[in-house]
């Protein structure tokens, strides 16, 4: 039996693809490992969004070439596949760089691998086409995922943040038609999901084929999708604040199964470095629709997305930014120091902010993040809450789950409630768990 180890680095869209790949090389008669000494295929799935991302994936190509060598004396082959953003940004530069690797193959050509690996036995091979034909349709049906899936509903960027590599990495916005999605949300739930993901880099500029031959909004498909039997959670990620419309809102008020949690990038709080950053909407713009998804849905949970350092940024516009973030007041966030891309408009900038002053504004922002998140962590005590038990937990007796908001909630319960939506009691708050106990009655509230 032939082995594939197959690690992934970056956002969800790249977990999505490496279960995909593991799909694919379980068609040629692979089984997945998680022991990387015994596999005969090693695919790195990579992200190039920082540049600390990118020099994670060299450090571990340069432990793979010992390993393969070491392999190679006991008389194994091995194949050393890089995937992902990496390989679509850097091309055939990481063959020369990275003298282990095999296989170069970019997130729009991945569907070819099995043909790649048959060329790989006599050459090194190169693949970051962004071919015509559809890469999913040449991928097998999904297996099962899992209690939560994700599932790609779109792919690629045409914003052009002045930051960033996703829109050269990943290529121009593509929906995929609902009636694809739809079967694959078929497969998805007949193995056991009761959690759909939607991703996207733009996951709120959705605008693909309906079976009816109109144009379906992202909001729309959630309808849709909220009307199945099966599905009891629908969520999405990642949207961009011009792309909210007034449907998407609303079906957050609307469709209980879609969670009232939202993963809404804003990157600053300071209008000169929103424009800067070819955002295109200033500070208030974001205040107000904050104020519209909470008037369609009050409990709504709020997470984004921050950059410190932004070239240009000064000690005001990152006041702004600590001013937006106590107005809005966030559930979780990601932050992080600005780092600039090859490629990308911003990194020809000259007003580089000095390390020094990215360190201390994102230790700045991330004590007032971390103080919402708790926060927000203990409004939940003493409260019932559905959560959506997905797998064992921390101890044995245990078993983890979610809440609508996204928390992770462990509580005592048997392995055979996994896959179902329990009401539980808030008792306790962790640093990064809620812990609870099993509530006789369901909660008052539909959440
Ligand atoms: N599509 C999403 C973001 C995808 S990248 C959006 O529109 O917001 C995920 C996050 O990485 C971004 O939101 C941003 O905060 C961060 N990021 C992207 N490029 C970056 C860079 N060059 N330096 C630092 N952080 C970056
Ligand atoms: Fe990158 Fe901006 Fe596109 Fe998000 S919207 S993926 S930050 S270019
Ligand atoms: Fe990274 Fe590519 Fe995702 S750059 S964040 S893996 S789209």
């Amino acid at each position: 039996m032939k082995k594939a180890f197959i690690k992934s680095y970056g956002c969800q869209m790249n977990v999505y693809d490496a279960t995909r790949m593991a799909d694919l090389l379980g068609r040629e008669g692979f089984v997945e490992t998680g022991a990387v000494e015994e596999a005969d295929v090693v695919v790195l799935n990579t992200c190039h969004i920082r540049e600390k991302a990118a020099e994670k994936v060299y450090s571990e190509l340069g432990r793979l070439r010992v390993l393969k060598g070491e392999r190679a004396e006991a008389g194994l082959d091995t194949t050393v596949v890089v995937a992902g953003c990496v390989a679509q940004a850097e091309g055939r530069e990481i063959l020369g760089r990275a003298p282990g690797v095999d296989v170069v193959v970019g997130p729009q050509s991945y569907h070819r691998l099995p043909d790649l690996l048959r060329r790989a036995r006599t050459e090194r091979v190169v693949d970051t086409d962004f071919p015509v034909e559809e890469k999913f349709d040449h991928l097998p049906p999904r297996r099962a995922a899992g209690t939560s899936a994700f599932l790609t509903v779109q792919e690629g960027c045409d914003k052009f943040c002045a930051f960033c590599v996703v829109p050269y990495t990943r290529g121009a916005e593509v929906s995929r038609p609902v009636a694809k999605l739809l079967a694959e949300a078929d497969r998805l739930v007949a193995g056991g999901a009761r959690e759909l993901t939607l991703i996207g880099q733009n996951v709120n500029a959705y605008h693909g084929e309906g079976p009816d031959g109109a144009v379906w909004s992202l909001g729309r498909l959630l309808r849709h999708l909220a009307g199945l039997p099966g599905i009891l959670r629908l969520r999405y990620t990642t949207s961009h604040p011009n792309d909210m419309d007034d449907d998407l809102i609303a079906a957050h008020r609307d469709c209980l199964a879609v969670m009232p949690y939202l993963h809404l990038p804003v990157q600053s709080g300071s209008d000169r470095i929103l424009a800067a950053m070819n955002r295109r909407h200033d500070a208030d713009a974001y205040r107000r629709l904050i104020d519209r998804v909470r008037a369609a849905r009050p409990d709504i949970a709020l997470s984004s997305d921050f950059i410190v350092g932004f070239p240009g940024e000064t000690d005001a516009d990152h006041a702004a930014t600590l001013r937006l973030v106590a107005d809005v007041g966030f559930a979780s966030a990601f932050s992080f120091k600005y780092s600039p891309r090859p490629g990308t408009p911003a990194a020809e900038s000259a007003d580089a902010v000095p390390e020094s002053v990215k360190s201390a504004r994102l230790a700045e922002l991330q004590e007032l993040l971390e103080r919402q998140r708790q926060g927000f962590n203990h409004a939940t005590v003493g409260r019932t809450v559905d959560v959506l038990l997905e797998k064992p937990g921390r101890h044995p007796g245990q078993v983890a789950g979610k809440s609508p908001y996204l928390q992770a909630v462990q509580i005592e319960a048997g392995i055979e409630t996994v896959g179902t939506v329990v009401p539980v009691r808030i008792t306790r708050a962790g640093s990064n768990s809620l812990f609870g106990e099993l509530a006789g009655a369901a909660p008052a509230a539909a959440a």
